[in-house]
């Protein structure tokens, strides 16, 4: 199965506003295969997640998985899911402060602030209504791939870019503080 190229940060795909997709072309060979070729390709790449955007497709299809991540080491495990039409709602209003990387601005991190808690309600690939809760690090992979649907990247929401981090020193300078943390929590 293909894998696809993942469009990077200037590409104006990006910046699209995603369009919905028609119920009734979901079972189509289309998007099905489109589905299939983003699994490849996030699973290629180490992607917790990849919108359609990314692969130059201006659709609201998502997909999330997390499972031993090179990229996010330290994730929990977060089962493939497929997302067509997907809307989130904010649970509450606190926010966590997120390190993010994106396969669209390669090489990099940021700190993001993303609400703790997401309901997420959509189709999944057969149709058939989803209706999940996600918290933590699993409710911000999907608060940033549904951005990439309204065309927003996780740069656009770091409230500072102080915390903007090449991948090499992020592992070096600050993947070390963060198991401490983990450590003495
Ligand atoms: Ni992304």
């Amino acid at each position: 199965m293909p894998i696809l190229k993942v469009a990077r940060m200037g590409h104006p795909v990006l910046r699209q506003v995603a369009g919905p997709v028609p119920i009734g072309s979901i079972s189509s060979d289309k998007v099905q295969q489109l589905i299939d070729d983003m699994i490849d390709t996030c699973r290629e790449y180490s992607g917790a997640g990849l919108a359609a955007p990314q692969v130059h497709v201006s659709m609201r299809v998502l997909i999330m998985e997390i499972h031993q991540n090179p990229r996010y080491p330290d994730a929990p495990d977060l089962p493939l899911t497929v997302v067509v039409n997907p809307q989130v709602e904010h649970l509450d209003p606190t926010r966590q402060m997120v390190w993010e990387g994106c396969l669209s601005v390669p090489d990099l991190r940021g700190q993001v602030p993303r609400s703790t808690g997401v309901r997420l309600t959509g189709l999944d690939r057969h149709g058939k209504p989803i209706d999940i809760t996600l918290r933590g690090f699993p409710a911000a992979v999907v608060q940033h791939e549904c951005d990439h649907l309204d065309g927003k990247l996780y740069v656009d929401r770091m409230e500072s870019m102080e915390s903007l981090t090449f991948l090499g020193e992020f592992e070096r300078y600050v993947r070390p503080k963060l198991v401490e943390e983990v450590n003495e929590n």
